[in-house]
């Protein structure tokens, strides 16, 4: 038997057994079935020419089908070039093999997958990283991370000493921190001749890596995909998960044996779609869900292989397009949506936008059902919309984002000219002149442009400026075990669960009783303080519609806050529960982060008014609050129908005058009723009118 690149003298023998020469233990017998499965993988034809390319190139650029092996076999074969014969244990976290991932999900997955593949534990020589989950070890020599972690570690250790070889996977996708990977790569080479980067892409776009990368090799791995029929509709769908549906249940019913790949666009409409589903097809098929937020174990059912004779169907968000090569899919549905970020400087406003994918993208998804035969993609629209209105590419993340945290990661990296940096598609001026602005604001960068003590800490923070301003300066206010708590269940997934049907009475029922009169951020606090008190029982969570899940990571995450707090000597304190100001030192906590986050009720029209860009918003129907206070502070703001702002809560006009002075100096207020309210506070407050 064959065991790649091991001399023939090297294979210690015991009992007739090989020894895997990662962990020192006999192959396993599934070693060798998935060995000859591996084989058989576009990319392992071209094995000797890509590690040759490797041997006398800095920089590679390979691009090759999805599915054709890059993720999980690329990362394998560098690893072998660059570890000769030392075992992993006298490695003891010496070098590593980094593989960058857009999406956590895929990093965990394929981490596992290569796992596997290697015959060790997930988590000792083969780990992962993604944002609050460290899944490493000493003996961890191949790590898959998302490309956001390893920004992060560039952020301690800006020439990543510890990588032997980076692999920036998914190039084509061009999210943020992958760009921003790119540029800051480009000038590490330069100071470490040692240092090898390959760049993997799926078939786009390639020429603007070449470009990029002047001088680095093209690798093309020729993929092998079969024909695929597309279909599209005669007329415009309405409702296209409705329509989705009703697609799948005819592929059923009408088509030959083969799996199907459903497009939505989250993880609600999933749940939803997959409910619907089993509702009208029953236990003739096996559907699974997959989103970013799937727990871990629900993840590896994506890869079992149907049952016999019953078909699977597997309803997915866009991380199926490229991410994540799933076999046997012969069909695919494709309603031509996805969730994307879109940003507008000019009013400050980022959100999540359910809205029309790009041709590439269209072309992508049709190209997952013709992995293994011939198949057909059923396009939820129609032909002449394809032409004219999806856009040909999908923009870069970097010009459709909010550049605050951006631009406080490249600063805290030492880039001091932003202008002159390297990117592949340069920010908008006004972008980057708007995070400069607000990072002065959040008194992150002095003006000059310089990192403060404040920026310096709020850049340790894996979270939002604001949430990281409010973290540091809530020890002033008395409350930042408080502020910790809301943090954390901000940033794990909705921790209420709220079921179609009979049901949904019953968790809007427990949903109220944790509502607090102030509004949201406390009612998430209250939900938190009601879970420990009961010990995070599960009966506890599931008689109170509350996901257990989310809990957990709230709980871990809380507890990582709380580590970089004591790195920098933050008290962890609370304000005395009875003394009336508890809760009002918490709001005030809230405002000092996210006062740039103000929301003005106009009371001629009802509505509200975000505070300076004067955008109409409503409070979001999740909302607990049973009025409308004057002002509001809030979390997010969603685009749908309507511009909603959701995780709202309660906040004094007299605040802004205390908490946030020069934010809210009336000299750089737009005229209207909110600065003659101002106006107003700033005279009540004693506190002389700025011009
Ligand atoms: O990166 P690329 O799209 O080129 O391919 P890949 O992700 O490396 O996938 C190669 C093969 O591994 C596919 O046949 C996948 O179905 C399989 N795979 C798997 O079985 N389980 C995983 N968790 C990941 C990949
Ligand atoms: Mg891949």
């Amino acid at each position: 038997m064959e065991v790649p690149s091991i001399p023939a003298k090297k294979k210690a023998k015991t009992n007739g057994m090989v020894i895997n020469k990662w962990n020192g233990k006999a192959y396993t017998r599934r070693y060798y079935e998935i060995l000859e499965k591996r084989k058989s993988l576009p990319v392992w034809a071209q094995k000797e020419e890509f590690l040759q390319t490797l041997k006398s190139n800095q920089t590679i650029i390979l691009v090759g089908e999805t599915g054709s092996g890059k993720t999980t076999q690329i990362p394998q074969f560098v690893l072998d070039a660059v570890h000769g014969h030392e075992d992993a244990e006298k490695n003891n976290g010496k070098w590593l093999v980094g593989c960058t991932q857009p999406r956590r999900v895929a990093a965990m997955s394929v981490a596992s997958r290569v796992a596997e593949e290697m015959d060790v534990s997930i988590g000792e020589e083969i780990g992962y990283t993604v944002r609050f989950e460290d899944c490493t070890s000493s003996r961890t020599v191949l790590k898959y991370m998302t490309d956001g972690m390893l920004l992060r570690e560039a952020m301690a250790d800006p020439i990543l000493r510890r990588y032997k070889v980076i692999v920036l996977d998914e190039a084509h996708e061009r999210t943020l921190a992958t760009d921003l990977l790119f540029g800051l790569l480009k000038r590490v080479l330069k100071n470490r001749p040692d240092l090898k980067l390959v760049v993997m892409s799926a078939t786009l776009e390639a020429k603007k890596f070449l470009e990029y990368c002047n001088g680095a090799p093209l690798m093309k791995v020729p993929g092998r995909l079969h024909p695929v029929e597309i279909l599209y509709t005669q007329e415009p769908e309405r409702d296209y998960l409705e329509a989705a549906i009703r697609t799948v249940v005819q592929i059923h019913m009408f088509e030959p044996p083969g799996d199907v790949l459903v497009f939505l666009t989250g993880e609600e409409e999933i749940e939803d779609a997959c409910r619907k589903i089993v509702g009208k097809l029953g236990d003739q098929v096996t559907v699974v869900p997959l989103y970013s937020t799937l727990p871990t174990a629900m993840q590896q059912k994506i890869f079992d292989p149907a049952v016999e004779n019953r078909r699977k169907i597997v309803v997915s968000t866009n991380i199926a397009e490229t991410s994540l090569t799933i076999d046997g899919i012969v069909y695919v549905v494709d309603p031509g949506f996805a969730k994307q970020k879109i940003y507008n400087p000019s009013n400050r406003v980022e959100s999540l936008l359910v809205s029309p994918i790009s041709q590439a993208s269209a072309q992508q998804r049709a190209g997952r059902a013709g992995r293994t035969q011939p198949g057909k993609c059923f396009r939820l629209y129609t032909e002449k919309s394809f032409n004219n209105d999806l856009q040909s590419q999908t923009y870069p993340e970097i010009l459709r984002s909010n550049l605050a945290n951006t631009v406080l990661t490249l600063t805290k990296l030492g880039v001091d000219n932003l202008v002159c940096f390297d990117f592949m598609d340069p920010p908008a001026p006004q972008t980057l002149a708007r995070a400069l602005n607000d990072l002065v604001y959040l008194e992150a960068l002095d003006e000059e442009g310089n990192l403060t003590r404040i920026g310096e800490m709020m850049s340790e923070f894996p979270l939002d400026p604001q949430m990281a301003k409010m973290l540091i300066v809530s020890p002033q206010f008395n409350c930042s075990n408080e502020i910790l708590s809301v943090s954390a269940m901000l940033s794990v997934p909705n921790c209420f669960i709220r079921p179609r049907g009979e049901a949904q009475k019953s968790a809007d029922e427990a949903r109220a009783m944790f509502g607090h009169i102030d509004g949201d951020h406390l009612t998430l606090l209250n939900v938190y303080h009601a879970y420990k008190q009961n010990n995070g029982d599960s009966n506890w969570c599931y008689e109170n519609f509350i996901n257990q899940r989310a809990m957990k990571s709230a709980d871990n995450v809380r507890e990582q806050l709380i580590r970089i707090m004591s790195k920098f000597n933050l008290k962890i304190c609370s304000s005395d529960f009875n003394s009336g100001n508890y809760y009002i030192n918490i709001r005030k906590a809230l405002l000092a982060g996210y006062f740039m986050q103000v929301a003005h009720l106009d009371r001629t029209s009802g509505h509200y008014l975000t505070a300076k860009d004067n955008q109409e918003v409503h409070l979001h129907p999740s909302c607990c609050l049973d009025h409308k206070p004057e002002w509001v502070i809030y979390n997010e703001y969603v685009l749908t129908s309507r511009n909603f702002i959701r995780t709202v809560t309660y906040i004094r006009g007299e605040w802004l005058v205390d908490v946030a002075p020069h934010y809210y100096h009336l000299s750089n207020f737009p005229d209207g009723e909110t600065k003659r309210v101002l106006e107003k506070l700033f005279k009540k407050r004693g506190s002389h009118i700025p011009k």
